[in-house]
């Protein structure tokens, strides 16, 4: 009885808590101590997730916010985009997808805190890891150390994104959202390196924040030194380890690697929920109280902001919420319950520290006791490979490999890590718009003398483009004597062409003869083929690409792109002539991009000509269509999966660089087992296919007709073959263990409302929309596979379908009880069951 009334009191505190949290704004203060960070003086654990907002359209900004609160998250965290933001010094932007204050204003309509990364410096994966370009050639600048020039840039970009969002009165101290900064990032091992200048830095970077003066708490991520009263935090795959520098402050985990990003070049990474949530309840029961999905929705790279380089255009990250935007199940459901779990234990978990007891090798307790009487646990199972049973208190618990159970009353196991409850999804993409009518136009490649301009040597590419276009050409003229050996035994030359990356594609008299890319790890290429050439004077025309900009590395903005040399050509009578010091004509960007092919207004003023006159993969050459509108409000993307590699716009909006056919080579995708320590090499998807074929079309830049879609195409592809498609709930499974705990048959024993535990359901939801049109599996017995491609095992309940196809064909949503009287008799008496089910939606 007694422990019933503690555990109701604790569910009453748990609610007014979050209550608290959508109601009162007011004079609210944020403060810190060893345990957890405070709101209104209240200690909280504190779920939060990234999403950052120009990696959507503010169309999806509301609805992602809301399945991140729905999901259980109390905050979003977000980088500052600071070349978005000041394209050109002391011009600013913040409109659309750099909308900041709205951004940070839905957050706070949707009860949600936010925490601020203002950096300015970002990493991310994000072009020149946030950096503008411009700042660059600020005279006497370098980067991230104790500069003069840089500091006082950084301190003037961060002043005036804390100034503007102080003026909103954003801060929660003024009664806003944001309840945390951060300054800097990672700068850790930087200053490692850097030495005493790094040190001065990071103290002179702590002390500026600082005294801009915003009423809530700076934080520093990786960076063990960070001076008081910063408190410094953890990112990382796992951060149970990690301690804050001062006992005062609280232990942060600021990221929590939901997945990895892809690179053009490299399989999918992917991380089973299983470990995630194991390492989220161990950093929990280990003391933490703030934790950060890094990503929670990754999004895209649009246009021309993805780093690397070699970065993909898509940043899904394996994130609960898909790049589109939709749930990814089970690793959305899964984690939140886990939140559900873990808030149900706040109060004794922001009581103190928790006394730890062994129960085997490998086995651990963690007990959390409140003075109020609330008592919380979290059973661990380190073992990698076995399962275990384990005595605590007067029961006995049965604990899978590399799992951690939860039990808020210290008795029930509401949760465990490695059982999942929450239902899979299936995704598909179904075709919309097939077949366009391409209209082309062909990119020139040099004729023209204007816009170009000569000197002797090679020029480096960024100083050249100031990245304004990934795109620069190197011209020149190779002349052939008429007594050339190779003229008449045909032995060709070989061309060398050393760059400092990314791309190149190598042209002689205006024909495509080859093509060489570096990638992530080694952005340098050589080129080196066997080139035709004739008697007299040959144009020798090299297009260099950037693939986006370096975000990460030591001093990583002074990394060289583009053809720095030595070029040269062997095999001729005089043996290697050397070409990098003769006369070379530069050209920055494409006709194409002058012109403004890829807005409606510039697509206009140049004759294009049907698709049907020209050859097929031929390289350099715009591609236009048309289509009109599309019903419904799936999201939709574009498979580019016969093209090679370019940029596509819908609308005049840059949908990114494409280049599917950089296929993923040398991974290993063999199947992956949650259990044991995760890294971003571990579980890989894509192997031996491209690396991206789809690419998100936003809604939100489609019109009710006329659509524009131009397609650049670098390499030569077949554009018979994009098409538009949309993106939905295929099928989805259940995967079920009998007598699994589950939080809501918890509540129900708690409540007094049942005296037994009562049998785990499989919930079945499609999309709003969908029905369950068919049981495309049905299994309660030993089943194995995974959702997609379940099978039946050694034992099967006869009714497994029919319980299936009675409960919840027709429905959008359907709950069975997994109970051995639903099924009619026991398959398989002493052996423990399981259910997999899979539901068509459509
Ligand atoms: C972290 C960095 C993030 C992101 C991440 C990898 O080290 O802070 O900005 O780059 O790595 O996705």
């Amino acid at each position: 009885m007694g422990l019933k009334i503690a555990m109701c009191s604790a569910f009453v505190l748990v609610v007014m808590v979050l209550l608290s949290s959508l109601i009162s704004w007011g004079s609210a203060t944020v403060s810190y101590d060893y345990r957890a960070i405070s709101i209104n003086g209240q200690r909280r654990i504190l779920f939060s997730g990234s999403i950052h907002y120009p990696r959507s359209t503010p169309e999806m900004w509301p609805d992602l916010i809301q399945k991140a609160k729905e999901g259980g998250l109390d905050v979003i965290q977000t980088y500052v985009f600071w070349n978005g933001h000041e394209p050109e010094p002391g011009k600013y932007y913040f409109e659309e997808r750099y909308d900041l204050v709205k951004f940070i204003k839905l957050v706070q309509q949707a009860g949600l805190y936010v925490h601020l990364r203002i950096g300015p410096y970002a990493c991310a994966e994000w072009n020149f890891g946030g950096f503008p370009v411009w700042l660059k050639y600020v005279p006497g600048i370098s980067f991230r150390t104790n500069n003069g020039p840089f500091k006082d840039a950084m301190r003037k970009f961060t002043a005036k994104i804390v100034n503007m969002v102080k003026a909103e009165k954003l801060y929660e101290s003024q009664g806003g959202p944001i309840i945390l900064s951060q300054i800097e990032n990672e700068y850790g091992p930087v200053e490692y390196e850097l030495g005493a200048p790094g040190r001065a830095y990071a103290e002179w970077a702590a002390k500026m924040a600082v005294d801009l003066d915003t009423g809530v708490p700076w934080i520093m991520c990786k960076q063990d030194d960070a001076p008081d009263p910063i408190i410094n935090t953890c990112n990382g795959f796992y951060c149970d380890y990690f301690s804050p520098n001062k006992v005062q402050k609280p232990k942060m985990w600021t990221e929590a690697w939901t997945g990895w990003f892809t690179e053009f070049g490299g399989p999918v990474p992917y991380r089973p929920v299983e470990d995630l949530s194991f390492s989220v309840a161990k950093f929990i029961q280990k003391g933490g109280s703030f934790i950060n999905y890094y990503m929670y929705h990754g999004g895209t790279n649009f246009g021309r902001t993805a780093g690397g380089p070699f970065i993909a255009t898509s940043y899904d990250y394996d994130a609960p919420l898909d790049e589109y935007g939709l749930l990814r199940q089970p690793k959305w459901g899964h984690l939140k319950d886990l939140h559900r779990a873990i808030k149900l234990c706040e109060p004794a978990l922001v009581s103190g520290d928790p006394t730890v007891i062994s129960l085997g090798s490998y086995q651990e307790a963690h007990i959390f006791k409140a003075k109020s009487g609330a008592c919380a646990a979290f059973l661990a199972n380190y073992d990698q490979h076995s399962f275990s049973m384990v005595a605590y208190g007067n029961m006995h618990y049965h604990l899978p490999p590399w799992s951690i159970s939860i039990l808020p009353d210290c008795e029930n196991t509401v949760y465990n890590t490695a059982r999942i409850g929450a239902q899979s999804a299936q995704m598909k993409m179904k075709p919309v718009v097939k077949g366009f009518s391409w209209l082309t136009y062909n990119e020139e490649i040099s004729s023209s003398n204007e816009s170009f301009f000569t000197t002797i040597g090679l020029m480096e590419q960024i100083n050249t483009t100031r990245d304004n276009t990934d795109y620069l050409w190197y011209l020149t003229e190779v002349e052939i004597d008429p007594n050339e050996g190779f003229l008449t035994d045909e032995k060709w030359p070989i061309l060398t062409v050393l760059s400092a990356g990314h791309a190149l594609h190598v042209f002689i008299e205006e024909k495509l003869t080859g093509t060489a890319y570096g990638s992530l790890e080694n952005p340098r290429l050589t080129f080196s083929q066997e080139v035709k050439l004739s008697s007299g004077i040959n144009k020798l025309s090299l297009l260099s690409i950037a693939v986006g900009l370096p975000n990460v590395g030591p001093h990583f903005e002074t990394w060289n792109a583009g053809v720095l040399g030595p070029v040269s050509l062997s095999g001729l009578n005089e043996g290697k002539r050397d070409l990098t010091w003769q006369k070379w004509s530069y050209k920055v960007g494409l006709k194409g991009e002058a012109l403004n092919l890829h807005s409606l207004s510039g697509s206009s003023t140049v004759e294009w000509i049907e698709s049907a006159y020209v050859t097929e993969r031929q390289p350099l050459m715009w591609y236009k269509a048309t289509f009109d509108s599309l019903d419904g409000n799936e999201p939709l993307a574009i498979d580019m999966n016969t093209m090679s590699k370019g940029q596509v716009w819908i609308n005049g909006q840059s949908i990114g660089r494409y280049w599917n056919q950089y296929k993923a080579l040398g991974g290993n995708c063999s199947a992956c087992n949650y259990s044991g320590w995760f890294d971003e090499k571990k579980c890989l998807s894509n192997c031996n296919e491209a690396s991206q074929r789809w690419y998100h079309v936003p809604r939100s830049w489609l019109y009710p007709s006329g659509n524009l879609l131009v397609v650049f195409e670098e390499w030569g592809g077949n554009p018979d073959g994009i098409l538009l498609a949309k993106r939905e709930v295929e099928s989805v499974c259940a995967n079920i263990y009998e007598w699994q705990p589950t939080l809501v048959n918890w509540q129900m024993k708690a409540s007094g409302k049942v005296n037994e535990p009562l049998p785990p359901k499989a919930h079945l939801s499609c999309a709003p929309g969908q029905k369950i049109s068919s049981i495309k599996f049905a299994s309660f017995g030993t089943p194995e596979g995974f959702c997609g491609n379940f099978s039946q095992g050694s034992c099967h309940a006869f009714h497994s379908y029919d319980v299936f196809e009675q409960y919840c064909v027709g429905l959008q949503t359907c709950s069975v009880p997994i109970a051995l009287e639903i099924f009619g008799e026991d398959p398989c008496p002493d052996v423990m069951k399981k259910l997999f089910v899979e539901a068509i939606c459509t």
